[in-house]
């Protein structure tokens, strides 16, 4: 997937005219930034006045973020990051620490999901290698990250996780069960580390978005399977990036210091619970 300018302004809800500085002076790390929904928190985060560490796979995607936040004035590092690996994700923790001094914010976005053929995938015909990928990346990589930032957390006795799960780990899905699986092993996991973590002081939460156009230039499938998500919503439209960016915000912010172990489900009012 590729990225231009223009939605990067659009996903990061420049035109909002509500955008605070609460997160002045503090320091996020964005996983799979480089792309997609990844890169609209991160601008986002950016705007209210953090500190930004894209940590992605695809190094060039990181490279462009990284110059594309700077070149609007904020402070930003890319990493090449694979959330899969404890050494690349001890660089990462290293890198920024260097950089920034600090960690505020993690978001654990990265997952293997636009990849994943549109087409149904029975739960007999998955590939064994997709699935043990399937949860190396999307489950695996949270906890490693997780693991990787939270010395830095504890010291500071302050800190926000921010998992990304998804409405179809509450919903349920007729395909790619090795992907809802492993969003739903995210609900579990927020859970947990945010009673591990409760005493450093360190808040852990979860945002599920419902289906969302998170590609730039879809084709006409891709934008015929994001735009039907739009009839089983309470709020009939198509979900974008820039619809996801408040809630991870807030939860970054001190705003939400009260709350933790708790999932936000932002999808238009598809799944109510
Ligand atoms: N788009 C949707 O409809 C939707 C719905 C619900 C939840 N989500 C979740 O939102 C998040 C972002 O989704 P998206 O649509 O932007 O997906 P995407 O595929 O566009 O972005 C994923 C990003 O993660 C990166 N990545 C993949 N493997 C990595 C690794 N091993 N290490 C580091 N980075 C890696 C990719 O390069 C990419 O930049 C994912 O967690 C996804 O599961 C998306």
């Amino acid at each position: 997937m590729s990225q231009n300018d223009t939605s990067f302004t659009e996903n990061s809800g420049a035109s909002n005219e509500i955008i605070s500085n609460r997160l002045k002076g503090k320091v996020a790390i964005v996983t799979g930034a480089g792309h997609g929904i990844g890169l609209a928190y991160a601008a986002r985060l950016a705007l209210e006045g953090a500190a930004v560490v894209i940590a992605e796979l695809d190094a060039e995607a990181g490279e462009k973020a990284e110059a594309e936040l700077k070149n609007k004035g904020y402070s930003a590092l890319a990493v090449a990051t694979n959330v899969t690996d404890p050494g690349s994700l001890d660089e990462m923790a290293k890198k920024t620490l260097d950089t920034f001094g600090r960690i505020d914010v993690l978001v654990n976005n990265a997952a293997i999901f636009s990849t994943i053929p549109m087409s149904r995938s029975p739960f007999d015909e998955i590939a064994i290698e997709e699935w043990d990928a399937m949860m190396a990346v999307n489950v695996k990589g949270a906890w490693l990250a997780s693991r990787a930032v939270s010395p830095a957390m504890k010291k500071q006795m302050s800190g926000k996780i921010i998992n990304i799960s998804s409405g179809t780990a509450l919903k349920g899905s007729a395909s790619r069960i090795h992907y809802v699986t492993s969003k739903a092993a995210i609900l579990g996991f927020t859970r947990t580390l945010a009673r591990e973590l409760g005493p450093y002081n360190i808040n852990v939460n979860c945002v599920a978005p419902g289906n969302t156009l998170s590609e730039v230039n879809p084709d006409e499938s891709t934008l015929s399977f994001r735009n039907a998500g739009a009839n089983d919503r309470a709020l009939k439209r198509t979900e974008k990036p820039s619809d996801l960016v408040g809630a991870v915000a807030f939860f970054a912010s001190p705003d939400s210091d009260f709350i933790t172990g708790q999932t936000l489900v932002v999808d238009g009012g598809s799944f109510m619970h």
